[in-house]
């Protein structure tokens, strides 16, 4: 088996581990750093709820090799909100908007939200449900999720947690 030595930085710190070369990142991330914060709903890109940013961008991070990571950044979840005191404007979205039921895929749906916004501030419901096609939940019906990321599109400025 080959391992190999990996510089990430995540959250904010730079980690350094050995890590097999067929290991995924969403296993890296929640098997190797603890932050189970992010899920694993198919392990074949077809669900989003891996969803992370990767050097700023939405990414599944079941698509990527924890080796593709080396000498970047990640940010997962537990790393989205500006400080401990304030939510980011979508996870305050999300609880204003009930934009959750089972939880399984809301980080996922998270990270993606908040990417659509980064590229767009102020999206149209069907430019958001078109942006977030690639992340599954099989509670909401997908209405409520709109909801949370119009809220965050109208409230950049979020509230405190
Ligand atoms: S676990 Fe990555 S897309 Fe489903
Ligand atoms: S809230 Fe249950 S899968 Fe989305």
């Amino acid at each position: 088996m080959s391992t190999h030595e990996i510089s990430v930085t995540i959250n904010g710190k730079s980690r350094t581990d050995t890590v097999e070369a067929r290991m995924l990142l969403v296993h890296y991330i929640r098997e190797v750093r603890g932050l189970t914060g992010t899920h694993v709903g198919c392990d074949t890109s077809n669900c989003g709820a891996c969803t992370v940013h990767f050097d700023g961008r939405a990414a599944k991070s079941c698509t990527i090799l924890a080796v593709q990571a080396d000498g970047h950044e990640v940010t997962t979840i537990e790393g989205l909100a500006p400080d401990p005191d304030h939510f980011h404007p979508v996870q305050e979205g999300f609880r204003q908007c009930h934009g959750l039921q089972c939880g399984f895929c809301t980080s996922g749906m998270i990270m993606a939200s908040a990417g659509i916004l980064a590229d767009d501030p102020d999206p149209s419901r069907e430019k958001i449900r078109l942006e977030l096609e690639g992340n599954l939940c099989r509670c909401t019906g997908y209405q409520k999720i709109v909801d949370s990321v119009r809220w965050a599109a109208e409230h950049p400025e979020g509230v405190e947690a």
